[in-house]
Formats: structure tokens, C-alpha cells, sequence
């Protein structure tokens, strides 16, 4: 549950000149998910509000992440971490909170339960709160320092470390993870001074300025929290990615997924996969999409937020993209289902088939190289080989009804808008441009001639 006394800033205005990618970094993505929208997530389920700084790419932000926009702060001009919080403070204040989480946002992998606990240690009573932890190399992480009896000092950030000056490395580091009291800390946020070699405003030096103020300071120390550094280089979000999935899959194979080649299989953090629910490497579970219990989704197939219900199939190389299967349902191997495809309990659609905003009625087939768009499709249709539904006209979409029992012969182009009655039969080749009544016979093609030795000389 949400503290209502807690506001979450995530800091993403940087660039992150370092992935060398023309999109700003927090929208680089892990199993199909942006790190800004992992990070919000992990800061909602605790925080009743969350506000995002924004600055590089602001536009390309707001456009990947609407359900955020109305937290949006802008930082014109990326001057540091301390200046990015120091931008959101105003809304800070006014939210009311009496807590302050702050998190960055290019550490994916931080979860609710690692903000909970820093949380909790900032309620007890501390000012500022944060979360270190010791790495086998730090790297280009801020270093913790800490005084003869092991008391938190201050944050010294890489580039400005010295151990004649700060004593021998100890390889402990910030992983950038806040949580401030809003009333005691605000004075010091705007008493932060540039004083440094990047020129900057450091989040980072509130801890020494708090220590020295006589505020308490308390650092959480977390063993191997390596996961909770941010991600700064193409090779940390190839790690971080990697080991996202295979936490994912662990997680479903202890739970009572059946994963065939494991090691090849995606599912997103916010996929579900039930018990019983057998899927075939390699393939990607992307976005809401869930798999039900007895569902089988087999090898080379990509879903984002796809339903597969109990017992239906989606066979190989099968791409599907907001579409649902009802129980007993079949795709593939080789369907593309897009948006608002529908296959209702036992449907069937086979190779080669593209499906737009279509449904397919129970026990409906469609079973090769065809193309249904803004079609209706009645129980237990067949639609032949080659049938295409013409939705377009080069200016607007129309919809094309097919009545329960149809049977569409093959290659028939339906020129939309028209209905095809219940229990109708369309010869093969037929250009159907008017609607045909339920239970007649529609043949719209050139009759055949034959032209007596009019063919090849033998
Ligand atoms: C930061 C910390 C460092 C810590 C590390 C953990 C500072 C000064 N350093 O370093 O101690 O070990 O994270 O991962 O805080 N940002 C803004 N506006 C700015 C500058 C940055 O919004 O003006 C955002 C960035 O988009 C990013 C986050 O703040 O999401 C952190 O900035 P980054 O430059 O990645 O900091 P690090 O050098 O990694
Ligand atoms: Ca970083």
C-alpha cells in the first residue's frame, strides 16, 4: 500500500551520453519495459505520489509515458541531481508529504520492497536516509565515507575522490536511493554549492551538509546490492536485462510454469504466466499479456499484451499484439494477430493470416493466407484461402459482417462496408461489393469460356 504521507521524485532529465543512443536513457528498455516505467512502478506501489524530473528528450518521454505526464517537472538545464531536486521541490511542498523518496531513474531494478525498508528507516526518525552497499569495484559510483566509528561522514563522488583526503577506498557506494524528511532537509537542498570538479549541484552532498547541521543520518547498508546501481553503458542494461529475465522465469518455473529451453524464454515484469502454463523458447511474453493455465504458446512467438485463456494455442512464429484466445482457441504457426483480434472458444486461424479489429465467432476458421480488418466473423464461418476483407478505401475504414455458417470460397475480396448473410455460400474468386441475404448463393467473377484449340500447339 501507498504511504500517504510520502511523494517519490524520480530524477530523469540527464542524457546518458554514455549509451550513445539517440533516445533519452531512461527510456531504454528491459524485457520491453522503459527504465523510467520499472522505476515508477517500484516508486507507486509505495508512494502516493510520484513526480519525474524531465529535461533531455522530454517530448519522446511524455510521449512513452502519458500515465506519468501529470508528475512531470521540467529541468531546463541538466545542473546536477541536487538541482534536479531542487526544481521538484515547490511540488514537493506543496503535496503536503512529510516524507521524500528519491530515486533515479536508470536503476531498473529497484523494487517496493527495497524502497519499504528505507522508508521505514526514515520514519523512525531520520532526517535523511539512504542506501549504500560495497562493491568489488566501484567504479564511477559515489564513495561513502565514514568517520573513526564508522559513522556515515559524507558522499564523495568518484571523480572528486582522494584518499589522501578521504581515506583508503572501502569500495562502498551510494546507490542513489533518498528518502528525506521534507521539513528538515529542505534548508540544506537550497544551500548546495557547485564546489566540485564536474561544476555540478550533488544530491550527494546533502548527507555531509545534513551530518554537519546535526541532523541524523542514517545508511542503510544492503549485501550485494549491485542490481540497485543505476545504468550508465550498454553492457549494464544488457546485464541488468538478463538478469530481470532470468529472476522472471526462475520465479514462474518455482510457481508451476512448465518452460521449455528456459534460458530462451522472455516474459516481462508485468506479464503473467500462471501454473500450468507451458511455453516454448525461444519467445517473448511482453507487456500486460497473460497466459493462462493450460495455455501453450510454442517456439518463435512474440505476445505484448496478449490474452491467451486456459487451453488455447498459439503455435510457432506466431506474432500477436493486443489480440485475445478464448479457451480452445488455436493461432499458427505463423498468425499475426494485431489489435482487437479476437478468436472466441475454439476458433482457429492458421498461416499466414493477419487479423486487425476482428472477431472471430466460436468455431470460426480462417485457416490460410488471409486478411480480416474491421470484421465481424459469425460462429462456425469458414473462410477460404486468400479472402481478403477490404477495409480501406484510402480514406476511411469500413466494417465487413460475415453471418454465422457463412462459408467463404477461396480468394474472395469483400469489398467493405458489406454483409455477408448467415449461412451463405461465396464461390471461390467472388469480388463481393453488395450484401448478400442470409442463406443465398453469391458469385461475383467472370464466367469461364473455353476456347476450343485455342491453347498450346501440341
Ligand atoms: C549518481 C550519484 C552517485 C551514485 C550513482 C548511483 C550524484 C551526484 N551521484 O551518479 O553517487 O553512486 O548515481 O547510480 O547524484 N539527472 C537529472 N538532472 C541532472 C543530472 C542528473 O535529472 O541535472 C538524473 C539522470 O537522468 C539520472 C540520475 O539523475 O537518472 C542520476 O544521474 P547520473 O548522471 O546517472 O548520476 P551518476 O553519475 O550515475
Ligand atoms: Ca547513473
Amino acid at each position: 500500500m501507498p504511504h500517504q504521507n510520502t511523494i517519490a521524485v524520480i530524477l530523469a532529465a540527464g542524457k546518458g551520453t554514455r549509451m550513445h543512443s539517440d533516445k533519452p536513457k531512461v527510456l531504454q528498455t528491459l524485457l520491453g519495459e522503459t527504465m523510467l516505467g520499472l522505476v515508477a512502478h517500484a516508486a507507486q506501489a509505495v508512494a502516493a505520489q510520484v513526480l519525474v524530473v524531465v529535461g533531455h528528450g522530454e517530448d519522446q518521454i511524455r510521449k512513452a509515458h502519458p500515465d506519468l505526464a501529470d508528475g512531470f517537472v521540467i529541468q531546463e538545464e541538466q545542473l546536477g541531481t541536487g538541482h534536479a531536486l531542487q526544481v521538484a521541490w515547490e511540488r514537493v511542498r506543496a503535496s503536503g508529504a512529510s516524507h521524500c523518496l528519491v530515486l533515479n531513474g536508470d536503476t531498473p531494478l529497484v523494487t517496493a520492497e527495497v524502497l519499504e525498508d528505507l522508508m521505514n528507516t526514515a520514519q523512525e526518525g531520520a532526517d535523511l536516509a539512504f542506501i549504500t552497499t560495497v562493491l568489488p569495484e566501484a567504479g564511477a559510483f559515489g564513495r561513502v565515507l565514514r568517520g573513526p566509528d564508522g559513522e556515515v561522514t559524507g558522499i564523495v563522488e568518484a571523480k572528486d575522490f582522494d584518499p589522501a583526503r578521504h581515506g583508503p577506498d572501502t569500495g562502498e557506494v551510494n546507490t542513489g536511493l533518498f528518502c528525506l524528511s521534507v521539513a528538515t532537509v529542505e534548508n540544506i537542498l537550497f544551500s548546495l554549492t557547485n564546489a566540485n570538479r564536474a561544476g555540478e549541484l550533488y544530491i550527494t552532498d546533502l548527507v555531509g551538509l545534513c551530518v554537519e547541521s546535526g541532523l541524523d543520518v542514517h545508511a542503510l547498508t544492503r549485501e550485494d546490492a549491485s542490481e540497485l546501481m543505476g545504468i550508465n553503458s550498454p553492457l549494464e542494461l544488457a546485464q541488468a536485462e538478463e538478469r530481470l529475465r532470468a529472476g522472471i522465469t526462475d520465479r514462474l518455473l518455482s510457481s508451476g510454469a512448465i518452460l521449455h529451453q528456459g534460458a530462451s524464454i522472455v516474459v516481462g515484469p508485468n506479464a503473467v504466466v500462471e501454473p500450468g502454463a507451458e511455453l516454448t523458447g525461444p519467445c517473448r511474453i511482453l507487456g500486460v499479456s497473460k497466459v493462462a493455465r493450460g495455455a501453450r504458446v510454442g517456439a518463435f512467438c512474440q505476445l505484448t499484451d496478449a490474452v491467451i485463456e486456459a487451453g488455447a494455442t498459439v503455435r510457432e512464429f506466431s506474432h500477436l499484439e493486443s489480440a485475445r484466445l478464448e479457451t480452445g482457441a488455436i493461432a499458427g504457426p505463423y498468425a499475426r494477430l494485431r489489435p482487437g483480434a479476437l478468436l472466441m472458444e475454439n476458433a482457429h486461424v492458421g498461416n499466414f493470416v493477419e487479423m486487425k479489429k476482428a472477431v472471430l465467432g466460436p468455431g470460426a476458421k480462417a485457416s490460410h493466407l488471409t486478411y480480416l480488418g474491421d470484421a465481424a466473423v459469425g460462429a462456425g464461418a469458414n473462410i477460404g484461402a486468400g479472402t481478403i476483407t477490404c477495409n480501406y478505401d484510402g480514406q476511411n475504414k469500413h466494417k465487413t459482417e460475415i453471418g454465422a455458417g457463412a462459408f467463404i470460397g477461396s480468394n474472395t475480396a469483400l469489398v467493405a462496408p458489406v454483409r455477408v448473410g448467415e449461412n451463405t455460400v461465396v464461390g471461390a474468386g467472388s469480388v463481393i461489393t453488395k450484401d448478400v441475404p442470409d442463406g443465398a448463393l453469391a458469385i461475383a467473377r467472370a464466367r469461364q469460356s473455353n476456347l476450343p484449340g485455342r491453347g498450346k500447339k501440341p
